[in-house]
């Protein structure tokens, strides 16, 4: 790794005191290598733990796919992925991340930046940038097929990162054509809420729903483009075409919220109790008002909730 050593304390101690000691020794002695990919098992697992995000499933699986799939793609592979709080945005970058790594998330090879944890400091930026810039540079140039997750963007963080999505043959004798970078954000939220709601209240399908439904795409880039703290840093991704695909995740319904209590009973090794789901689901939130048709937190506390309804052995 080509690093000075403040720039690995930097990034590599928030992530050893989250992980712990013995995840990241264990990190470094596994094989930490690619999985041999295979488009079919990304469908299945997609299908299978994915609850209610039709257009995520279907894009991630054609773009991911055809991405792997390519020796020599012409740039890096970049998801831009919108939605409200505890929808699957984080959730898909682990199934993603489990379907090309054997670590999965827990490989060396993914890079999750997490905006208010690794970039807390404004008046550090300056700094910020440098670093990011040597450790994506630095990480590619010893693993092309390398993820980088950034939670949230840090607007100021943008132009560095540009460089490496855009359609150059190398930086610095390193192409970045293999790489993988998934933005998450919570931008344009109101615009899918408010598309996913029409749709529900004319009483259709919501499998039906594209990403061009009600020019819900465009809304979301030209919101994206005009608002003041995320503009900065769009407009000059969306100007230059760099974001390959905008992926939006819709509001969850209680079907969905209750699929999330069954499976997370299979994930505790309970007995998945069907009625049980239904009641954790029905005490979560729901909005809006009148029809309380969409979960507030989406899955998000769910093991939490289920908790409270569980008996002390
Ligand atoms: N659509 C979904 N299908 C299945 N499980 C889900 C889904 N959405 C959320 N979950 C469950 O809820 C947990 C929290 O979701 P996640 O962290 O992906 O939310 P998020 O969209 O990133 O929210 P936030 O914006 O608050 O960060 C996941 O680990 C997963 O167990
Ligand atoms: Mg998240």
């Amino acid at each position: 790794m080509k690093s000075g050593t403040f720039f690995v304390l930097f990034f590599i101690l928030p992530v050893a005191t989250e992980a712990g000691f013995w995840d990241i020794f264990d990190m470094f002695n596994k094989d930490d290598d690619l999985l041999s990919f295979n488009s079919k098992d990304l469908e299945n697992d997609l299908r299978k733990s994915l609850f209610g995000q039709h257009i995520a499933v279907d894009t991630v699986l054609k773009a991911v796919s055809w991405f792997m799939r390519e020796t020599d793609p012409p740039k890096a592979l970049v998801l831009s992925i919108h939605g409200q709080t505890g929808v699957g945005k984080n959730y898909i970058t682990k199934i993603i991340a489990r379907n090309i790594y054997k670590l999965g998330l827990k490989s060396n090879h993914v890079h999750t930046f997490i905006s208010g944890y690794h970039f807390p400091h404004e008046e550090m930026a300056e700094m910020y940038e440098l670093q990011l810039r040597q450790w994506i540079h630095g990480n590619v140039s010893n693993f092309p097929r390398s993820m980088f997750i950034f939670d949230e963007m840090h607007p100021r963080l943008i132009d560095t990162i540009k460089p490496f999505l855009d359609y150059t043959d190398n930086i610095d004798g390193v192409s970045f054509n293999k790489a993988i970078f998934i933005f998450l954000s919570h931008t344009g939220e109101h615009i899918i809420g408010n598309v996913t709601l029409d749709f529900w209240r004319r009483g259709c399908n919501r499998e039906e729903i594209q990403i061009q439904s009600e020019g819900m795409e465009t809304q979301i880039f030209e919101y994206l483009f005009n608002d003041k703290n995320n503009g900065f840093w769009h407009s000059s991704l969306i100007n230059q075409h760099l974001i390959d695909h905008y992926i939006p995740f819709l509001p969850l319904e209680l079907k969905h919220v209750h699929q999330c209590v069954m499976a997370e009973m299979g994930h505790l090794n309970m007995t998945q109790d069907y009625d049980l789901a239904y009641k954790v689901a029905k005490d979560m939130p729901f909005f809006p008002e009148e029809e309380k048709v969409f979960a507030v937190k989406g899955c998000k506390t769910v093991r939490q909730k289920m908790v409270l309804y569980l008996k002390l052995q």
